[in-house]
């Protein structure tokens, strides 16, 4: 039966809820990049890409198509395992992504950093390796590959000297 909104007064109009919305999430492939459909993906220099039906983002830094993943994490043997020496991420270490928490929710986006990492918001990230104090609202995460806190960023971009002229 079909359910027809129900009128409260002449300016209240109740009806079914509608379906909560789900957050988009990033994925984590083993040893591989970022998996995530995003409507929102740009590079530093402000140029839109494609990522709407899906992508694959690099995260070992050795892609020849950045920010896309070509298969190159085979190739050097990137392992995502956890660094003895991993140090506690804090957003202020987050390299290029250290941005205040303003409390407001934004629609979710990917913005590609300079010779540094994605800047993510408004994702659900599939990791166990949320440090205390971390923004699950805004976060960086690596694409040079080099981090110890991977996937967040350490800003160690800067210190291997993280190229990507393309983006
Ligand atoms: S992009 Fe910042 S540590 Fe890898």
């Amino acid at each position: 039966m079909k359910q027809e909104p129900v009128a409260l007064s002449s300016r209240t109009v109740v009806g079914p809820s509608p379906p909560a919305k789900q957050r988009p999430r990033i994925r984590l492939s083993r040893n591989g990049p970022y998996l995530v459909t995003v409507d929102d993906l740009t590079n530093s220099k402000g140029e839109r890409l494609q990522g709407w039906n899906g992508v694959a983002l690099c995260r070992c830094g050795a892609s020849l198509k950045k920010p896309f993943c070509d298969g190159s994490h085979i190739r050097i043997g990137f392992s995502d395992d956890p660094r003895p020496e991993r140090t506690p991420c804090r957003v202020a270490d987050c390299g290029d992504a250290a941005q205040p928490e303003s409390g407001e929710v934004n629609p979710p986006s990917i913005r590609i950093a300079r010779n540094g990492p994605y800047m993510v918001q408004g994702f659900d990230l599939d990791t166990e390796n949320w440090s205390e104090g971390a923004s699950r609202e805004r976060f960086a995460l690596c694409r040079c590959g080099g981090s110890k806190n991977k996937p967040f960023c350490d800003g160690t971009h800067r210190s291997i000297d993280f190229q990507d002229d393309g983006n």
